[in-house]
């Protein structure tokens, strides 16, 4: 049990949300920070009735130094789990600064924060998309990084940072997360993925699908070096990346030293898009059309995690598979036909 808060800003998100749940089952004090430019207090609401906890929550912007300030000034928090960024490749290609602004600035906003208070224990919520086009299967911790678009470049920029600030400063404890592809909702069906509009990712769209929200799916691209010629990626329930992070919160408060960790939170077991509507029919009992299209610019063929460092260190495996993420997401949908 801890009595020390832990801050989880962007916490009314989709994975902040699973995340909180998982931290106050586990008796963790949790504050909510989160300016709701992409999630509503709904989420925050239901996370009360699932936990029969009030949350604290203050709706702030991180780049808002000074409101932050005096949150940090109110709590003697022990840690941050930092959620918030703004998370679609094709926006962030249309408005390069917005998502600079946000996603960067913002950071470096809320870890002067942090440092002032001389809270420095952080968990980052970083991205496979900087492995740009890997170069090796399954993807270790280790392989290059590049990005070709500017939300890419915002997540590896954050890590640049976050280094440095590990590196000048030994009493900062960074574990940067690297999700695969976050899917799936809570098996209660209270709280899931809210997408404002269209979705771009294939999983809220083929829940829509599904639900006759959307008419069709486009597959985009038949003709990979892959399984069935469709894109090969790693799908990770929502649920097991919640615990991958209070895993590394609980890693961070344990180790000694551990300065900047990077690492990989995903099955290790690559998905076709083909195998995923499947698995999707499989789960909701209804056909899913779709058509096979030209490929996505900026998309690669494949791309899965070798997990193997977050099993050995943080002691933490991912244990759904992709007919739960079905399941769990098309319940989520269903009970939630228009979101939150
Ligand atoms: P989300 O949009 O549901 O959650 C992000 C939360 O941060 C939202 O509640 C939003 O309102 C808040 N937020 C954004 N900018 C803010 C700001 N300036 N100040 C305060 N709050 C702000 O997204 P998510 O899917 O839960 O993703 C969480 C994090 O994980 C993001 O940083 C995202 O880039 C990263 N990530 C997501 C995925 C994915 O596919 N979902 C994959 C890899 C990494
Ligand atoms: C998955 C597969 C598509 C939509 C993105 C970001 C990444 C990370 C996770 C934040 C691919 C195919 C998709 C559709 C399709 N986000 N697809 N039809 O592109 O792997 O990763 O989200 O960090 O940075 O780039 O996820 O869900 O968009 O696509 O055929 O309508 O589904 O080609 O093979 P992606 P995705």
């Amino acid at each position: 049990m801890n009595s020390e808060f832990v801050l989880i800003v962007g916490g009314a998100g989709y994975i902040g949300a699973h995340t909180c749940f998982e931290l106050l089952v586990s008796g963790y004090n949790i504050v909510v920070l989160d300016n709701l430019s992409n999630s509503q207090k709904e989420s925050l609401k239901r996370l009360s009735t699932l936990t029969g906890k009030e949350i604290d929550f203050y709706e702030v912007d991180i780049r808002d130094s000074r409101s932050v300030d005096l949150v940090f000034e109110k709590y003697g928090f022990s840690s941050v789990v930092h959620f918030a960024g703004l998370k679609s490749v094709g926006e962030s290609n249309s408005f390069p600064l917005k998502y600079y602004d946000n996603n960067v600035s913002g950071s470096i906003s809320l870890l002067k924060v942090m440092d002032k208070y001389n809270v420095k224990k952080l968990v980052f919520s970083s991205s496979a998309t900087v492995y740009g086009t890997p170069k090796e299967l399954p993807i270790p911790e280790t392989a290059p990084t590049s990005t070709i678009n500017p939300y890419g470049q915002s997540k590896l920029l954050v890590e640049k940072i976050l280094v440095d600030v590990a590196k000048a400063d030994p009493d900062w404890k960074i574990a940067n997360l690297r999700y695969f592809n976050p899917a799936g909702a809570h098996f209660s069906g209270l709280i899931g993925e809210d997408p404002k509009d269209i979705p771009n990712n294939i999983m809220p769209y083929i829940s829509q699908v599904a639900v006759g929200k959307l008419e069709k799916l486009s597959v985009f691209g038949g003709d990979y070096d892959t399984v069935d010629g469709t894109g090969v990626r790693d799908y990770i329930h929502v649920t097991d990346l919640a615990k991958g992070h209070l895993a590394a919160l609980n890693y961070l408060n344990s180790s000694q030293e551990c300065g900047f960790s990077s690492f990989n939170l995903g099955t290790g077991k690559g998905v076709s898009v083909l195998e995923l509507i499947n698995a999707f029919e499989k789960a909701s009992g209804k056909n899913i059309p779709f058509n096979i299209v030209a490929r996505r610019q900026g998309d690669v063929a494949a791309c899965y995690a070798d997990p193997t460092k977050a099993n050995k260190v943080l002691g933490w495996k991912a244990e759904l598979d992709i007919d739960r993420i079905c399941q769990d997401a098309w319940r989520w949908q269903v009970n939630n036909p228009t979101g939150y």
